[in-house]
């Protein structure tokens, strides 16, 4: 199967913290791939090196067959990206913004896919409302809707289910689950380890920017194991592959 995305000794050092060390993951096509770690353990900062937001200072990676490094922008225009905590511009309406979104993408009948989303995520009555005026869920739909609004072959997000209610949460889970089933593939973090668990089919764990387990979902669950447990009890003893 096509490999996706490929990370080998990537590495990321804000003077003198390894926010990313010597971490190798590969991604093949059709995977959800959840990518585990506590707080500051370097997943956000992996997810901007493999969107070409932030340049590696070390090692290599390739996504869809770019080099981040080398073709940043190439990359940046084939994913869907959410980043962290990010929100859309103030200044600009819900459907504004999905237009300017539509633009820069260049997708074809945005308007039509903008309405498939305010019904998909239930923010219809938000169409012609400030950003700045949304709620924090519903910012996050809007965000949620600029990554998928293409339907990239790839999509790495970064906590999705942050500031959804569970009835949004378990409408998304599943969004997610059925994304792969066409062989696209997915990238995301999450804190959420039973999601991670129910839907990811392959992980890894980071902790202090380096890479203590990655494998198959089933691999645990197959002896019996759970994802939480298993993840509490590799970080506390911090040991690394
Ligand atoms: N721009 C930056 N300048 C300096 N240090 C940074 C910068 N970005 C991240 N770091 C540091 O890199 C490390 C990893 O941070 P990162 O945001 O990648 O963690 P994370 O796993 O996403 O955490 P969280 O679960 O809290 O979102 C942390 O020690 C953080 O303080
Ligand atoms: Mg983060």
């Amino acid at each position: 199967m096509t490999t996706i995305l490929d990370a080998q000794n990537l590495s990321k050092t804000y003077g003198e913290v390894a926010a990313v060390d010597h971490v190798s993951i590969s991604v093949k096509e059709g995977a959800l791939f959840g990518l585990l770690g506590p707080n500051g353990s370097g997943k956000t900062t992996m997810i901007k090196m493999l969107t070409g937001q932030v340049r590696p200072t070390g090692g290599s990676a390739t996504v869809l067959g770019l080099d981040v490094t080398k073709d940043p922008v190439g990359v940046r225009d084939r994913v869907g990206i959410i980043p962290e905590q990010e929100t859309p511009p103030s200044f600009l309406t819900s459907m504004e913004y999905l237009r300017f979104v539509g633009a820069v993408r260049k997708i074809p009948d945005i308007e039509e896919k903008a309405d498939y989303w305010f019904d998909f995520l239930e923010f219809r009555d938000k169409r012609n409302v400030l950003c700045k005026d949304l709620s924090r869920g519903t910012r996050q739909k809007l965000m949620f809707a600029q990554a998928f609004i293409h339907e990239p072959a790839l999509a790495l997000i970064d906590e999705p289910l942050i500031n959804f209610d569970p009835i949004m949460q378990d409408v998304v889970k599943e969004y997610l689950a059925g994304y792969v089933k066409n062989g696209r593939t997915l990238f995301l973090s999450t804190h959420i380890l039973e999601v991670a668990e129910e839907i990811c089919s392959e992980f890894a764990i980071l902790h202090k920017g380096r890479l203590l387990h990655t494998g198959p979902v089933a691999e645990l669950t197959g002896r019996g194991e759970h994802l939480p447990q298993f993840f509490l009890s590799l970080v506390r003893k911090g040991t690394h592959v």
